[in-house]
C-alpha cells in the first residue's frame, strides 16, 4: 500500500522539485542580467561623464578662466528654447570673480534619429565660445559630421553671435544658411544649427541672470 502510494505520489513530487530547479534558475538568471545591467549603465554614465568634461576643456580651455569649472556649475530648467527634458548642469566661467562665459546644456529633439545633446558656450559679449555635441544616435559616417574626429563643421561655430550672422543666415546652406550641411544629410546639421540658435536666444533672454550681473552692470548691459 505505501509502496503503491509513493508510486502516485511520485509525478507530483517530480513536477515540485522541476518547478524549483527553474525557479531557482530563474532567480539566478535575473541576477546576473540585473548585474550586467546595473555594470552596463554604470559604465554608459562614467564614459558620459568623461566625454562631458573633455567637451568643457575644449570649449573653454584652461587658460581662458582662472575657476574650476566644476566646482561652478548651476541648474537650468527651459523647455522653450533649450528644449531639456529635466534640469541639467550648466557652467559659469569666471576671470578674478566675474563671469566672462557660461556653457549652457541644448537638447533638440529633431535630429534624424531623433534627441541630440549639445553643450553650447557663450561669451559674457554673446559671441560662441564653443559647440559640442556629447550626445546622439545619428547615423555613423553620415549624420555625425558634428564630432570633432569627423571634420571641423561643428567650430563653424566658433565666435558666432544672434548678429552675425543675420537671423537668416541662422540655417544651412540648403534653406539659404551660412552653415554647410553634411554629404547627403541636411537634416542633422538643420536641427544643430536651430538648437545652437536657441541657446543664444535663451542666453539674450536670461543674460543678466546667467552672468550675475548687479542691477546696475544690467541696466547698462
Ligand atoms: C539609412 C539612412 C540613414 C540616414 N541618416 C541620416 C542622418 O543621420 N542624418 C541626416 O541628416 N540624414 C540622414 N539620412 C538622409 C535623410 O533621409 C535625408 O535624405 C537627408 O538628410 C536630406 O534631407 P533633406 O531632404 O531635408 O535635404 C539617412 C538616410 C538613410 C537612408
Amino acid at each position: 500500500m505505501d509502496k503503491d502510494m509513493s508510486k502516485l505520489l511520485s509525478p507530483g513530487r517530480s513536477v515540485l522539485r522541476n518547478s524549483l530547479i527553474l525557479g531557482v534558475f530563474a532567480i539566478c538568471t535575473v541576477g546576473v542580467i540585473a548585474f550586467i545591467q546595473q555594470g552596463t549603465s554604470e559604465r554608459i554614465a562614467a564614459e558620459q561623464q568623461r566625454m562631458q568634461m573633455r567637451a568643457l576643456n575644449e570649449i573653454l580651455p584652461h587658460d581662458q578662466h582662472d575657476n574650476d569649472l566644476l566646482e561652478d556649475s548651476f541648474m537650468v530648467a527651459d523647455q522653450s528654447l533649450l528644449h531639456l527634458p529635466a534640469p541639467a548642469t550648466a557652467w559659469r566661467a569666471r576671470q578674478q570673480g566675474q563671469v566672462i562665459a557660461v556653457i549652457l546644456p541644448a537638447v533638440t529633439l529633431d535630429g534624424y534619429s531623433g534627441r541630440i545633446d549639445l553643450l553650447v558656450g557663450i561669451r559674457a559679449n554673446g559671441e560662441l565660445a564653443g559647440v559640442r555635441v556629447v550626445n546622439h544616435r545619428e547615423t555613423p559616417g553620415l549624420g555625425d559630421k558634428f564630432e570633432v574626429a569627423k571634420g571641423n563643421w561643428i567650430f563653424s561655430f566658433d565666435g558666432k553671435s544672434l548678429e552675425l550672422p543675420a537671423p537668416e543666415g541662422w540655417a544651412v546652406r540648403k534653406d539659404g544658411g551660412e552653415f554647410d550641411q553634411f554629404v547627403g544629410a541636411t537634416i542633422t546639421p538643420r536641427a544643430v544649427v536651430q538648437a545652437v540658435r536657441n541657446a543664444l536666444l535663451y542666453f539674450q533672454q536670461h543674460r543678466a541672470e546667467l552672468l550675475q550681473l548687479t542691477d546696475q552692470e544690467a541696466s547698462h548691459g
